[in-house]
């Protein structure tokens, strides 16, 4: 498989073709963002902390029956993955009351939510994420209620799968967010799930374990990277 033309830049990953349609090579880059874009850095090393443990946890999940696009890893920071069309819908299951929903509506931070809540955002830069409900889902076309149905039972079996994994190994899943596709018919997960992507507290100190180091300036983001990426890939 050979990498060909660039497809799409996104904030922290560049998407390939290859000479396989069905095949793309996604590079997951150094660039950091927050706040929309607003905030924005280059750290060395970052994409290859973020593709070695989302390639981590995309195997675990297929190990666990869950379809997902990745295919193999050509290299540090860089993976094979299928090629899927993709349903810009940012689906984010909430353990913990943390972030944003305790900035819009009066949870306490740190309140514990159970069972877990769905969160699903319209994937827009140019409307900035708004967030959605049902109807308006399938109002804009971008999901089926059957594919609505899948995509939620999906990433509620996946919070459940990732929720034990990390307890096990200290860290709390707070909250995180998936993106999902269509493959062949079916609903795939795509893009990652990394330290960009979930909110992680130590079990015993609280303290933040992801990308909200570096919204808030907690402390040295990459050291944290490469602690939770190492706890993440090692036996409890
Ligand atoms: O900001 P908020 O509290 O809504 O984020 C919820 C979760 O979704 C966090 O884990 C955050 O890292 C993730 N997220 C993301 N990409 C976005 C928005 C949120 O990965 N565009």
């Amino acid at each position: 498989m050979k990498q060909a033309d660039l497809l799409y830049t996104g904030k922290a990953k560049s998407v390939y073709r290859t000479d396989d349609p069905d095949v793309y090579i996604m590079k997951f880059r150094d660039d950091i963002t927050a706040f929309d874009g607003e905030k924005k850095d280059t750290l060395s090393g970052k994409g290859r902390y973020n593709a070695e443990v989302s390639t981590f946890i995309f195997r675990y999940l297929e190990e666990h029956g869950v379809k997902t696009h990745y295919l193999e890893s050509i290299e540090p920071g860089v993976i094979a993955v299928r090629n899927l069309e993709m349903i810009p819908l940012e689906v984010i299951v909430r353990n913990v009351a943390a972030g944003s929903i305790v900035r819009k509506y009066p949870f306490r931070e740190g309140e514990p939510l159970d069972p877990p809540v769905i969160v699903i955002d319209y994937k827009s830069d140019a409307h900035h994420d708004p967030m959605l409900n049902d109807d308006l889902i399938y109002a804009l076309g971008l999901a089926t209620p059957e594919e609505l149905d899948q995509i939620k039972a999906m990433a509620l079996t996946i919070n459940e799968l990732l929720s034990d994994y990390l307890d096990l190994r200290g860290i709390t899943l707070v909250d995180f967010k998936m993106e999902f596709g269509r493959y062949n018919g079916e609903i795939v997960l795509g893009d990652e799930i990394s330290m960009d992507s979930m909110r992680l507290w130590d079990k015993e100190t609280g303290t933040s374990l992801d990308k909200d180091v570096y919204r808030y300036n907690k402390g040295d983001v990459m050291e944290t990277y490469a602690d939770v990426a190492k706890r993440i890939l090692s036996p409890p």
